[in-house]
């Protein structure tokens, strides 16, 4: 219990490092929140299946928006059929050491994942999608951060695309007074993301619990207007 109390006060210590010092000092799976058994295989082993509960299958091309150190590339792309998993992470550190430590015999170059390195949700490379993920990247982003990310995934979307999120449902008066950040939290009523949608091209709808382990409600976005 005190140990864990330490460590909690270290890595609070720590957030104004450079993300890069943080990834170094804390391991890629710690950085992403899954610094526990429960927290890394946990989580992703949620997503994977629920996204198979959605109707995932292996010939879809998927975007993984945030992919992080690959807590769900580790199930997906040895799933996805070759090429078909896309992943998109502002930290190339954390995609690295997810292909080199999470992925097992020769599946990172079989499987050929593609992946796109920025924070400007830039989809370089990406042609149209059918299902994409944005876990646990909401509840670290400011209002017109998530905007943008809805606005320019709504560019690469067909009729049939789906576009599931994760979020902290929550009064946003506790968000911090900062920018976005990878170790921060932010919260939102769900009516944000309804009018994000809107106006990006969207209609929003809430799914709510879905078993998180940090108690993460999803929603769903699928095309307005065609
Ligand atoms: C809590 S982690 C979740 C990672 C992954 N989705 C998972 O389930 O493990 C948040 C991730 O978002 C990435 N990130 C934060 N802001 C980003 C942005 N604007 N564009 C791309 N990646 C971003 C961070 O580098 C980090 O890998």
């Amino acid at each position: 219990m005190i140990e864990k109390i330490l460590r909690r006060v270290a890595w609070r210590r720590d957030l104004d490092l450079q993300h890069v010092d943080r990834i170094r000092k804390w391991g890629h799976r710690h950085y992403v929140g899954g610094d526990t058994s429960e927290a890394w295989y946990g989580i992703g082993k949620r997503q994977y299946h629920f996204l198979a509960s959605q109707g995932l299958r292996a010939e879809h091309v998927f975007v993984d928006i945030a992919c992080g150190s690959l807590r769900l590339g580790q199930y997906l792309i040895p799933m996805l059929e070759e090429g078909n998993y896309f992943g998109l992470e502002g930290e190339p550190d954390l995609v690295k050491a997810g292909l080199e430590h999470e992925l097992l015999f020769d599946l990172a170059d079989k499987k050929a994942p593609r992946f796109a390195y920025n924070y400007g949700f830039a989809f370089e490379g990406l042609e149209q999608f059918d299902y994409a993920i944005a876990q646990s990247l909401f509840t670290h982003l400011t209002l017109d951060d998530i905007e943008t990310c809805f606005r320019n995934l709504r560019g690469h979307a067909h009729a049939g695309s789906k576009f599931f999120s994760t979020f902290f449902e929550g009064d946003p008066q506790v968000n911090p007074d900062a920018e976005s950040h990878a170790n921060k939290d932010w919260y939102y009523p769900f009516e944000a993301f309804r009018e994000i949608g809107e106006r990006t091209g969207w209609a929003v709808e809430y799914i709510g619990d879905w078993g998180h382990e940090r108690d993460q409600k999803m929603i769903c976005a699928t095309p307005s207007g065609h």
